[in-house]
């Protein structure tokens, strides 16, 4: 049996030879638009391209509420020829991918337009790689696994949580394994992309909350992987600091666009700081909880993340102290492990004031060992956390969320 000590030794060596290999991989951001009535702006922008006929992939709760019509009115004016697949659930599945591949085919679309959450903008650029590569959705898995150039794709996010439109990410699930998984790929990253904060105003105040609580997971975890780089601490900042002045104003007051585009560019900015310095322990818990239980990405990673802080911070006091003096809670003259404290402290009640549970509900006993597991392969194979778990100690912070009973 290898002592934990020298497991996290090896670790730290593969975590630090993906860092030194991050900038070969020469990450591009999209082309981006943004501000009120910039997705039509990326409609014109496409129209350009020459592309006739474009696949829209969506959810169908987007059209049925009317969301994609000025796009969808647009790209007719603009002599774009469209057709949309709205099949998509959130945290999609292998399944929903492939039915949107086969009517890709059949209508012989040449580019992709992604309207949606995370979910609809993953499905797409699954969709996107698999049109131009003939090997299966599971055998993407991991890193640098897409070998051909996937087919165009630009993307419009309707929430603001996770930066998909400019990640090199994209989250499957795969309920034959109760498993998911991330194919990371810089080809994944859209052309170009809208951030339309109008779009947003009509999101329910509980996804803009768990939404916006990814964002802030995604820059928190960021911002204290051992991968950072000054370009990831700047981003992850900004975006801590645009999400405390503006979260709750946009659950609160859905309609006030000005917290709307605030948020997309905050959920944009997480997402560049994340896609280069990796995400944590909080992610690789809430991946499994939306396996195994389909509890939603952001609520899954609100309820989890103050508790990892706290086992975090003996080895990230100070990155939690910057943390909380961007988050407006120094004072003057507190210490770093008073300002550290502080910050845990608003996550939770930010999480009490969204009515965010800190229990995961369906969690079960039985499936504790089996979590730990997949949690812990994907973590210590991607992310360079500042703290490590063995499993024990893992599956003990795992049972401190079990629902509480009555
Ligand atoms: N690719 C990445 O880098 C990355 C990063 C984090 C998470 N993810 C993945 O993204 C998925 C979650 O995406 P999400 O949190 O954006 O949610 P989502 O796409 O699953 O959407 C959640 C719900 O919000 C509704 N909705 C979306 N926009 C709306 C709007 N403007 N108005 C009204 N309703 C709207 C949708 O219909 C859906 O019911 C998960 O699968 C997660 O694992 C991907
Ligand atoms: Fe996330």
């Amino acid at each position: 049996m290898i002592p934990f000590s020298i497991k996290v030794f090896f670790f730290k060596i593969w975590q630090f030879l993906l860092k030194i290999s991050t900038p070969l991989l020469r990450f591009r951001t999209p082309e981006l638009f943004s501000g009120p009535g910039s997705s039509l702006v990326l409609c014109e922008h496409i129209a350009k391209t020459g592309v006739t006929n474009l696949l829209i992939v969506t959810d169908a709760m987007l059209v049925k509420i009317g969301l994609l019509k000025p796009m969808q009115e647009k790209l007719t004016q603009l002599g774009v020829g469209y057709v949309v697949y709205d099949g998509v659930l959130p945290n999609p599945t292998i399944e929903q991918i492939e039915t949107g591949l086969t009517m890709l085919k059949s209508k012989g679309c040449t580019a992709i337009l992604a309207i949606g959450g995370g979910s609809s903008i993953d499905a797409a650029k699954v969709i996107a790689a698999r049109a131009k590569n003939p090997h299966k959705v599971v055998h993407m898995a991991g890193l640098m696994r897409v070998f051909f150039k996937p087919l165009p794709l630009y993307a419009v996010p309707t929430t603001a949580g996770t930066g998909s439109e400019v990640t090199i990410a994209a989250v499957v699930s795969d309920p034959s394994t109760t498993r998911k998984f991330a194919i990371m790929d810089p080809c994944l990253v859209p052309l170009a992309a809208a951030l339309d904060g109008a779009l947003m105003t009509g999101l329910p105040a509980p996804i803009t909350a768990a939404t916006g609580m990814d964002a802030l997971t995604h820059a928190v975890e960021a911002y204290i992987s051992r991968n950072r780089t000054e370009m990831t601490d700047r981003e992850a900042l900004d975006a801590t600091q645009l999400i405390m002045e503006n979260l709750a104003e946009a659950v609160n007051n859905g309609g006030n666009v000005e917290a709307r585009q605030n948020m997309a560019l905050a959920s944009f900015k997480a997402g560049v700081a994340f896609t280069t310095a990796g995400v944590g322990y909080v992610h690789a818990i809430a991946h499994n909880l939306g396996a195994y239980y389909h509890v939603p990405h952001g609520l899954a990673n609100a309820i989890v993340l103050p508790r990892v802080l706290d086992f975090s911070k003996p080895d990230c006091t100070d990155r939690l102290a910057r943390l909380a003096e961007v988050s407006g809670l120094k004072n003057g003259g507190e210490s770093d492990e008073q300002l550290a404290a502080a910050f845990i402290a608003k996550v939770r009640t930010m999480n009490a004031a969204f009515g965010i549970p800190t229990q995961v509900e369906k969690l079960k006993e039985s499936d504790i060992v089996a979590i730990t597991d997949k949690a812990l392969s994907e973590a210590h194979m991607f992310y360079a956390v500042p703290r490590y778990m063995d499993a024990p100690e893992f599956q003990g912070f795992l049972r401190q969320m079990l629902p509480t009973p009555a």
